[in-house]
């Protein structure tokens, strides 16, 4: 493709993404493919000589819609959202034309000055304390990783990327039993290991249950062992398992203990200040994470990892070899200093472009909306005698299991449910995922979709009534 023709096929690919967001409402929200379909259309080899872009453009629109799931379908309500907000898709695309490179603050002064300003503003924006800086991170996962890698250095006094961990004790976390499984890998790439990832048992609330962490704490300090941190949860993956952040951090405290936060979803919930009594103490974590990626809007990848002493952070992240040294310009931020990746996208662009789009006031309004229409779902499907809501909303996610009187096996109802929850995504017209709760299936519904309405959890009430009835119709 030459330069003179990106006008061109740039403006066809507006024309494409503008016609599919009007009309993708019309497409099935789970990609109906099976495995290989699209794989079968790809040639096996790359192409020895150009080929023109109307034929590659064309390929895109007969093969790749057809094969994906559709994040931005307003009947969305699997996972956790991944918004992209047509504000930070245009950024995207201006980020891109530069090709822009942020590892050091001299590789791009306007991708890392805005980055510092982003994060400030994204701190004030969720009610974070001023003792808090940050970076944007590209997942939740690297943020925990950098987190628990931190933990590690700081417990290890700063020894263990020189020595590795073979002389030293060994080293634990803990984490509620709830937590994401990106806590997991973060422990194996730490080097730290998936045994020492201390699981705590949950109470009623589903919060990590304090006695058992201190037992657990005071067990390991008298075997030898060395705790290092602990990951606390807010708003967990499968139905929003959320620990007391307050009585958690002052237990680490007591310890001299680091404390990560995951909020990888619900963080972004805290732009509502009535929410923030989820994230009571918040304060006094060290470090934080939550993705404007997710409910924001922000697109893939956006994750802001706040933390309380980026001194520690850098000590752990930073190396200098001479090629990526900055003479002569003192006091400079490099973020590639402040995680695992050298290069860095500019992801500052999109969140700018995003908050400024449609302010703060417009994103509550949103979550507000989201928030209250699972609840309203909630109560429908209770007042239904053949389902049970079996965990209440937390935020705008809750759970759910069909439940009719015939059918009252646990084993029986595990797959009655997971049979329902795979008729309703192959109907297409809603999507949703199942987890498992207390060790039964439950089917969870979450609203995030950026431009869903309440009309679309009315229909998502019908398609889960309807599809279910038919599958038990005798
Ligand atoms: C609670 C929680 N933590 C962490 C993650 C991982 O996020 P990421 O995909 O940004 O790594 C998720 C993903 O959905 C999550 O739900």
């Amino acid at each position: 493709m030459k330069k003179s023709e990106f006008e061109h096929w740039s403006e066809e690919a507006t024309r494409w993404s503008a016609e599919y967001l009007e009309t993708i409402d019309q497409r099935p929200v789970r990609a109906q493919t099976q495995p290989g379909d699209i794989a079968a259309q790809i040639p096996a080899s790359p192409p020895e000589q150009a080929e023109a872009m109307d034929a590659i453009m064309a390929d895109f629109k007969r093969i790749i819609p057809e094969g994906m799931t559709h994040w931005q379908h307003p009947r969305f309500f699997a996972y956790f959202p991944s918004n992209a907000a047509p504000a930070a898709m245009i950024a995207e695309q201006l980020a891109t034309s530069m090709a822009a490179q942020c590892m050091l603050w001299q590789t791009s002064p306007s991708a890392t000055e805005l980055e510092q300003r982003m994060v400030q503003w994204l701190r004030e924006a969720v009610g974070l304390p001023e003792g808090f800086d940050g970076v944007l991170q590209d997942t939740a996962s690297t943020a925990t990783l950098c987190a628990i890698l931190t933990m590690r250095e700081r417990t290890l006094n700063w020894q263990g990327n020189q020595q590795g961990l073979s002389h030293h004790p060994t080293l634990r976390v803990y984490a509620s039993s709830r937590t994401h499984s990106s806590i997991d890998k973060a422990m194996w790439i730490a080097g730290l290991g998936q045994d020492n990832l201390v699981k705590i048992p949950t109470d009623d609330d589903f919060a990590l249950n304090h006695q058992a962490l201190r037992d657990a704490i005071d067990a390991d300090l008298a075997a030898g062992l060395k705790p290092a941190g602990i990951v606390i949860c807010v708003g967990g993956t499968s139905m929003g398992a959320t620990d007391h952040v307050r009585a958690v951090c002052e237990i680490a405290q007591e310890y001299d203990l680091f404390t990560h936060v995951d909020a990888a979803w619900a963080g972004s919930a805290m732009i509502c200040a009535e929410y923030r009594t989820l994230w009571d103490g918040i304060e006094l974590a060290d470090s934080v994470v939550l993705n404007p990626h997710k409910w924001l809007g922000a697109s893939m990848e956006c994750s802001a990892h706040f933390i309380k002493d980026p001194a520690s952070l850098v000590r752990t992240m930073a190396i200098q070899p001479e090629y990526l040294k900055t003479y002569g310009k003192d006091g400079v931020v490099n973020f590639s200093e402040w995680s695992v990746q050298l290069g860095r996208r500019f992801r500052a662009l999109k969140v700018w472009f995003l908050l400024r789009a449609y302010g703060l006031e417009g994103l509550r309004t949103m979550i507000r909306n989201h928030v209250a229409w699972s609840e309203k779902l909630a109560r429908q499907l209770e007042n239904e005698s053949d389902f049970t809501v079996t965990t209440q909303p937390i935020l705008s996610l809750f759970t759910f299991r069909y439940t009719p009187a015939h059918t009252t096996g646990a084993d029986e109802l595990d797959a009655l449910n997971i049979r329902l929850v795979t008729q309703i995504n192959d109907d297409g017209r809603i999507y949703l995922t199942q987890s498992l709760h207390d060790g039964v299936v439950v089917i969870r519904f979450m609203c995030g979709q950026f431009d869903m309405q309440e009309s679309d959890v009315d229909t998502a009430f019908e398609v889960i009534c309807s599809v279910a009835r038919s599958i038990t119709k005798r």
